[in-house]
């Protein structure tokens, strides 16, 4: 009986996006097309974030404390291709994770909805 249960419950809770984000970075930082955006970065605090991030817009009943997704972004001139890439490292996390393409689909469409933010589009 799955009805009713947040993404966050159904996809295995916290150690589930535990599992993944730390899978994701490593897929990240070995990416040629997007690892220079994060010479700078605490992995391991941004690793934190990340978690308490999709935690919550999978519907964690937890409160996320951190920076909306346009300002974390804010004047990176991120491009649709650094988006995408990002994306497809989430999914092929969740793919080599054995997550369900039914639950993935539906981390796709959370994902999707941040784009606008994330590239700072006037829209936004
Ligand atoms: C679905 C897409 C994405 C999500 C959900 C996401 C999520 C986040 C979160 C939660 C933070 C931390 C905000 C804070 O400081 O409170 C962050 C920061 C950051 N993100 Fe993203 N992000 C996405 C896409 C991208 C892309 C496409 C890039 C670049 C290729 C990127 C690069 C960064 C960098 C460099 C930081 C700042 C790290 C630092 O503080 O040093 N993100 N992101």
């Amino acid at each position: 009986m799955t009805e009713g249960k947040t993404l966050f419950e159904r996809i295995g809770g916290m150690n589930a996006i535990n599992a993944s984000v730390d899978i994701f970075y490593k897929k990240v930082l070995g990416d040629e097309s997007i690892k220079h955006f994060f010479t700078n970065t605490d992995i391991e605090k941004q690793t934190g974030k990340q978690k308490a991030f999709l935690a919550y817009a999978f519907g964690a009943p937890m409160a996320y404390t951190g920076k909306n997704m346009k300002d974390a972004h804010a004047h990176m001139n991120l491009t649709e291709a650094h988006f995408n890439a990002v994306a497809g490292h989430l999914v092929a996390t969740l793919k080599e994770l054995n997550v369900e393409q039914d639950l993935i689909d539906e981390v796709v469409v959370i994902a999707m909805s941040t784009k606008n933010a994330i590239l700072g589009s006037k829209s936004e």
